[in-house]
């Protein structure tokens, strides 16, 4: 299974912060955002990832995370001249993809819980058409929402209601088989102009090859879209940081943990990062 961050889009509504700068280059606590998505696909087994970004801010996120081979996986980058819809990501990924499986992640989500990367694993293997997670949120209208029947079952995806359906957010994590990219490629712009990942969503529902599995309140996701949201996602993962003194987020300790890197590795990775005590903690791990 292939991996996809989408980390384009103009963040419009973190103006000004984002105005020179992508939001998914911005610190959520100690660390970019962008570490927070990687680590999750990591955590998935997934090790072959795309980035994709916008044109002008490629390089920066190629210097950041360079081929990913520091932590024993391999990164490549391609670019969204504009933000034309999250499901654009499977066209413009499609010579990536192949004729694998892929799972995408958007660059501004942040998961985390107790068992999830189990849990991510699980579904990986499982193979199926697609899965996509639905999360209770008190506030389901800034999200793509699933409704369901009074059996439970997923019966719609509505982009953003206007009118209550459920709180089921649908997150931005997606696990998808390779049909996705013909799906993509058939999708009709929305009224405001995107290929819709609600409509990708929506077409495997009506295929009745959508697999739904709610997340419980022993996940924390959080979302960054709005100043608020931001600055709350960097309270809680200090919180919790402070709290427990374990990291959230690490790439280095993740591909450690994970065994796609050595002790030895850590430890070199470690070096260059000591003086913001990152590094000290890397280093910490290995005692
Ligand atoms: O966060 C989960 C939600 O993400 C889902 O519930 C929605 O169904 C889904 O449409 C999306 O909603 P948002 O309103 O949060 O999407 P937004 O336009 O903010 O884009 C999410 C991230 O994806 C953001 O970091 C920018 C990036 N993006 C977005 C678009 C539309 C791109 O890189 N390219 C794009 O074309």
């Amino acid at each position: 299974m292939k991996g996809i961050i989408l980390a384009g889009g103009h963040g419009t509504r973190l103006y000004p912060v984002t105005q020179q700068i992508s939001k998914q280059l911005l610190p959520i606590y100690d660390k970019p955002m962008i570490y927070y998505p990687l680590c999750t696909l990591m955590h998935a087994g997934i090790r072959e990832i795309l980035v994709i970004t916008t044109p002008q801010e490629s390089n920066i996120f190629k210097e950041l995370l360079k081929t990913g081979e520091q932590w024993g996986i391999e990164l490549s980058y391609a670019t969204q001249a504009k933000p034309r819809g999250i499901a654009e990501a499977f066209i413009i990924g499609e010579s990536f993809i192949g004729s694998d499986s892929v799972c995408l992640i958007l660059g501004d989500n942040i998961l985390h819980g107790d068992n999830l990367s189990t849990r991510l694993q699980q579904v990986k293997k499982q193979n199926q058409d697609s899965t996509i997670f639905g999360y209770y949120v008190s506030d389901p209208e800034r999200y793509g929402v699933i409704e369901f029947d009074k059996d439970d079952k997923p019966i719609n995806i509505i982009e953003k209601p206007h009118t209550f359906i459920s709180n089921y957010a649908v997150i931005g994590l997606y696990f998808y088989n390779n049909e996705v990219v013909k799906i993509a490629k058939n999708l009709i712009p929305s009224l405001r102009g995107e290929l819709e990942i609600s409509d990708i969503n929506q077409y495997y529902l009506d295929q009745k090859k959508l697999h739904v599995e709610k997340l419980g309140r022993g996940i924390a996701w959080l979302d960054t879209g709005t100043h608020k949201s931001l600055l709350d996602a960097s309270n809680f993962i200090y919180v919790l940081e402070q709290r427990q003194g374990l990291k959230i987020g690490s790439p280095e300790e993740v591909a450690w943990r994970m065994g796609y890197i050595s002790a030895d590795k850590l430890e070199v990775l470690a070096k260059p990062q000591i003086k913001s005590g990152y590094g000290k903690y890397l280093i910490a791990l290995l005692n």
